[in-house]
C-alpha cells in the first residue's frame, strides 16, 4: 500500500550497501511514496556495483562521497541540487563503521587511532552533513534529517565497543543541530534507534545471532526488521510529523521498556 507521503520531495540516502541495508530499503520505500532521491556512498563501497541496480530501479543518480570528507560532501550537496532540480527535502545518515569492531579488538585493548576514526565515520559525519547543508543554504523550510542509532548508547552491550561512543554522540549531535536548524529553517533533526538487523554492518558484530534472538525474545512485538525501519523513516521523513524533532526514536518492539518476558522466562527456566 502507498499513500504518495514524499510526493515531490527531494533527499539524499546515505549507506545503501547491498540489498540487507537499511537505506537500502528505505530508498525502495521513498521511491515508492513518490520521492526523488540521489543515492551516496563512500567510494571503496561503490566497488561491489551494487548501488548502480538500485539507482536504475529508482531513477536515482548515485554521487558517491565518503562522509568523513567535507570536499565530498559539498560536492555531494551541489550535484544533488543540481541533479534534483532544487533544495533537499530529506536526509537519510545510515552511516556505521568500527575499526575495531571489523578487528575484534576488545573494550580494553581498543587502538585510538581507530576509535577516531570510529568517531569520524559513524558521528563526527552527522554533524558534517548538517553542517555542509547549512553553509550551501541546501536545505527546504520542514526538510527532515535522520540518522540510525542503537540502544548501545544508553545500556552497554559488551561487543559493541567503541561504537556505544559513537551512537551516543550521534544522539546528542540531533539534539544540539536540531536545535539549531529548528530556529534557523524549522529542519526537524531525529535519531531512530532501530532494533538488532541482519546486515553487513549488524553481522560484523560478534555475537550478533545470540543477541539478535534475546533481541527478539525480549521484544513484545519482536525485532523491527530493516523494512519496518524504512517504513518508520518514510513518516519522519512526511509532513506528518513536522514537529517531532531532536528525539531519539525508539523503534525495537518494545525491547527498550522490557524487563523480561514470558518467553525468555519459559526459555531460562528449562
Ligand atoms: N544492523 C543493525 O543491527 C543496526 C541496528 C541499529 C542501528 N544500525 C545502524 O544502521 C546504519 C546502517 O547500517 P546497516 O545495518 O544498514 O549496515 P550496512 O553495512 O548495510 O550500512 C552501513 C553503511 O555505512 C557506509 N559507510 C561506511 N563508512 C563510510 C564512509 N566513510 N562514508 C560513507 N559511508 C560509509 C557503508 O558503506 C555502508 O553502506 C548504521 O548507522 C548502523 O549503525 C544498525
Amino acid at each position: 500500500m502507498t499513500y504518495n507521503l514524499l510526493k515531490g520531495k527531494k533527499g539524499i540516502i546515505f549507506g545503501a550497501l547491498d540489498e540487507n541495508s537499511i537505506a537500502w530499503k528505505v530508498a525502495l520505500k521513498a521511491h515508492e511514496e513518490g520521492a526523488k532521491f540521489t543515492l551516496t556512498n563512500a567510494p571503496i563501497a561503490m566497488r561491489m556495483g551494487e548501488i548502480n541496480k538500485l539507482a536504475e530501479h529508482c531513477g536515482a543518480t548515485v554521487i558517491p562521497a565518503d562522509a568523513t570528507s567535507l570536499e565530498d560532501l559539498e560536492n555531494l550537496f551541489t550535484k544533488s541540487i543540481e541533479a534534483l532540480g532544487g533544495k533537499i527535502d530529506f536526509v537519510l545518515h545510515s552511516i556505521g563503521m568500527s575499526p575495531n569492531i571489523r578487528k575484534g579488538r576488545e573494550y580494553g585493548d581498543l587502538n585510538y587511532e581507530w576509535f577516531l576514526k570510529t568517531f569520524d565515520i559513524s558521528a563526527l559525519s552527522f554533524h558534517k552533513v548538517m553542517q555542509v547543508a547549512e553553509k550551501k543554504d541546501a536545505l527546504n523550510e520542514y526538510a527532515s534529517i535522520v540518522a540510525l542509532s542503537y540502544i548501545a548508547a544508553q545500556r552497554s552491550f559488551p561487543d559493541y565497543t567503541d561504537m556505544s561512543q559513537a551512537k551516543a554522540a550521534l544522539e546528542s549531535i540531533a539534539r544540539s543541530y536540531g536545535a539549531r536548524l529548528g530556529k534557523l529553517k524549522k529542519v526537524r533533526v531525529n535519531t531512530i534507534s532501530q532494533s538488532p538487523t541482519k546486515t553487513t554492518a549488524g553481522k560484523g558484530i560478534s555475537g550478533f545471532d545470540v543477541f539478535y534472538d534475546f533481541a527478539d525474545m525480549m521484544s513484545p512485538l519482536g525485532n523491527a526488521t530493516a523494512e519496518d525501519c524504512a517504513d518508520y523513516t518514510i513518516s519522519l521523513f512526511s509532513d506528518l510529523t513536522k514537529k517531532v524533532t531532536m528525539q531519539n526514536l525508539m523503534h525495537d518492539g518494545g525491547f527498550s521498556y522490557s524487563g523480561i518476558t514470558s518467553e525468555l522466562i519459559e526459555r531460562l527456566s528449562k
